[in-house]
């Protein structure tokens, strides 16, 4: 194949620590080894990827990059038996938008362990509504299902709660019949988190116990965290016997001072949830169940922007004011 030129949003470091992006164009031969050649038509915002996008060595090790830990696309070349040219699919996770060229170009080349085919019951733009943070609410529901958590168990929190994760974990969760708590530091957003179906919708400042008291009165039956932090340590003080609380993420922050007595007391499960290095199997469960039984409405959840809108989004979800998911259309200008 001839070598095909696209466009992509490009970060550059231009001075030691000092980073700037633009969008710019690269062309595929650029593109690192891999069997598969997918041509890009969606992908969604993360946390992680305006971290990447603002200069992040933690995630991303070399500039120039192009970030998005999540693609959907159709497969333009492929030495791979498991896929061929014309295949509809996605990528979430692994190294995709970390070291390796992401989604936030037109084209990505990446091994063919990543690539999951797209399931039956889903469009290509359905599944980067959901992308990474939905993949990563699922993976939260799944955790809460296998230790026997059921909707009539008791009240689930969920923290962070407008966010990508936040918000397809309260839609998810509503679908499903749990009782969900809505927490958010946005209460002007209180409609839009009923709409997904939130029972109850609360300040974060009342999931914020600084006091290290060992343990709360008991509120929640299963916790889906964001946030971290105090955040996190209020949560699982706060959890009732034998519940569940699913550790996601860290934009309170990354540290955790609790006791042991929420494990030994109440029998209190902290499930760690890592969205990028799910094995395939559980990989192919969940996206089955997202485009089935766990199938959300998608009404009013999402938004759609072209990559030249992208770095507004990317300065806006780094503010913590992201509401919902930011899908980007690849080839709309
Ligand atoms: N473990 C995994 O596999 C995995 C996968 C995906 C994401 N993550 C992590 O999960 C977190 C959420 O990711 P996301 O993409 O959903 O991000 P996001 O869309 O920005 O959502 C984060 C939400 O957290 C709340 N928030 C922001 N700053 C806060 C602060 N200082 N204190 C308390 N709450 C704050 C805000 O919601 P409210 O205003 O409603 O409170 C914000 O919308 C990130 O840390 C991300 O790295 C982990």
């Amino acid at each position: 194949m001839n070598d095909i030129t696209f466009r992509a949003l490009i970060v550059e470091e231009y001075e030691p620590n000092k980073f700037r992006r633009f969008i710019g164009k690269k062309s595929v031969s650029q593109l690192p080894d891999g069997e598969v050649l997918i041509k890009v038509i969606y992908s969604s915002l993360n946390y992680k990827d305006a971290l990447s996008a603002r200069g992040h060595k933690g995630i991303t090790r070399n500039y120039p990059h192009t970030p998005g830990v999540d693609a959907s696309g159709i497969v333009v070349e492929s030495n791979s038996s498991k896929f061929k040219v014309g295949d509809e699919v996605l990528v979430t996770g692994y190294d995709l938008g970390m070291n390796t060229s992401g989604g936030f170009g037109q084209y990505i080349r990446v091994p063919d362990k990543w690539v999951v085919p797209l399931p039956k019951g889903l469009t290509l733009l359905e599944s980067m509504i959901y992308g990474t943070a939905g993949f990563t609410a699922g993976l939260c529901v799944y955790a809460f299902l296998e230790k026997g958590i059921k909707p009539d168990s008791g009240k689930i929190l969920v923290t962070g709660a407008t966010g990508g994760v936040g918000s397809l974990a309260v839609a998810i969760l509503s679908k499903l019949g749990f009782y969900v708590v809505a927490s958010t530091g946005k209460l002007e957003k209180t409609e839009f988190l009923q709409k997904l179906g939130a029972k109850e919708v609360i300040h974060r400042s009342e999931v914020y116990e600084p006091s290290g008291k060992p343990l709360l009165p008991r509120k929640w039956i299963g916790v889906v965290d964001n946030v971290g932090g105090i955040t996190l340590s209020t949560a699982i003080r706060s959890t009732d016997y034998d519940g569940v609380v699913a550790s996601v993420g860290l934009v309170e922050s990354p540290d955790l001072n609790i006791t042991v007595y929420p494990f030994i007391l109440r029998g209190v499960s902290l499930v760690g949830i890592d969205s990028a290095e799910t094995k395939m199997d559980k990989r192919l469960k969940i996206w089955e169940h997202l485009a089935t039984d766990w199938k959300i409405d998608f009404n009013g959840i999402w938004r759609e922007v072209s990559l030249d809108d992208l770095d507004k989004e990317i300065e806006k979800i780094l503010r913590g004011e992201q509401v919902g998911k930011v899908v980007i259309n690849l080839w709309n200008k």
